[in-house]
């Protein structure tokens, strides 16, 4: 398992050979971003400014990724479990991503990324609804990356809903259950049309996928950083790029037939 926590340290002791392929960029990248409560802890602030920090962090990633030449980044910014936390968080973190998205609309534009957003929208407060429709609106014409925000996500709820939709389907004599197949379920996801994620990092040293993208996720290169998701830099995407490029992916063939294919 590779945890590299020193960006510039790690690129000194790989030298020379640590340059990133450009035609090994992974078409899409999921982000379980994490650690901001701790670095806001670290530091005597309250949680909601480690938040704002995670922002930062996002807006960095999401650059380097558009300029390296990623298609789709997903990030995890709010799950169903979140809910869960202390209102006065949970308010902050609604009022962070409504002045994000406003804010952050000249960083789409500027690097041409489209916005996305999956999850259970609906229950998200009006004013987050709002604010995401108009960005996504403005945003729909941009062709270089799409960056998807997981929000109110949860990948369990996300099968389950889709096994609903797929029975109703049945029921109403649309489909027959025998056509229920792979194809048919991912297209009942929240994150359909996406393409599955190539790799999927986590910050702040915990080893758990936490309910994210479990379906998408069949094939991803799995790489974990103990940076904490403020303090995480576009050279630490880089690292994390440069470990995914050193990966064989063999979706469960031999090397002999990979080759076969290639
Ligand atoms: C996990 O850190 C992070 C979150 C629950 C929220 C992620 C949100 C952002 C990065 C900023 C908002 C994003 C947008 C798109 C506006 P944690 O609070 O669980 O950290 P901890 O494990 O150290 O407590």
């Amino acid at each position: 398992m590779a945890v590299y926590g020193q960006g510039r340290e790690m690129r000194q002791i790989l030298g020379p050979m640590s340059t990133l392929d450009p035609s090994r960029i992974p078409a899409h990248v999921a982000i379980i971003m994490d650690g901001n409560g701790r670095w806001a802890r670290k530091r005597g602030l309250i949680r909601s400014l480690g938040h704002e920090n995670g922002v930062d962090a996002l807006r960095r990633i999401a650059t380097r990724s558009a300029e390296l030449g990623i298609r789709y980044l997903t990030v995890y910014a709010f799950s169903t479990e979140n809910w869960q936390r202390p209102r006065a968080e949970v308010d902050a973190l609604m009022g962070i991503l409504v002045s994000a998205l406003k804010k952050e609309l000249k960083t789409l534009k500027d690097n041409n990324i489209r916005l996305n957003a999956i999850g259970d929208l609906d229950s998200l407060p009006k004013q987050c609804r709002k604010e995401l429709e108009e960005v996504r609106s403005k945003t729909a014409s941009h062709t270089h990356m799409t960056l998807t925000l997981a929000l109110s996500y949860s990948a369990r709820e996300e099968l389950v809903r889709a096994a609903r939709t797929l029975a109703e389907a049945a029921v109403a004599g649309t489909i027959a259950p025998a056509d229920i197949d792979a194809t048919l379920l991912r297209s009942a996801l929240y994150s359909h049309p996406l393409p599955d994620p190539d790799l999927l990092i986590r910050t702040s040293g915990e080893y758990r996928i936490s309910n994210y993208l479990l379906w998408q996720i069949a094939y991803a290169e799995l790489y974990f950083s103990d940076k904490l998701w403020p303090d995480f830099t576009a050279d630490d995407l880089d690292l994390a790029l440069l470990d995914y490029q050193s990966r064989d992916r063999r979706f469960g063939l031999t090397q002999e037939q990979l080759n076969a294919l290639s």
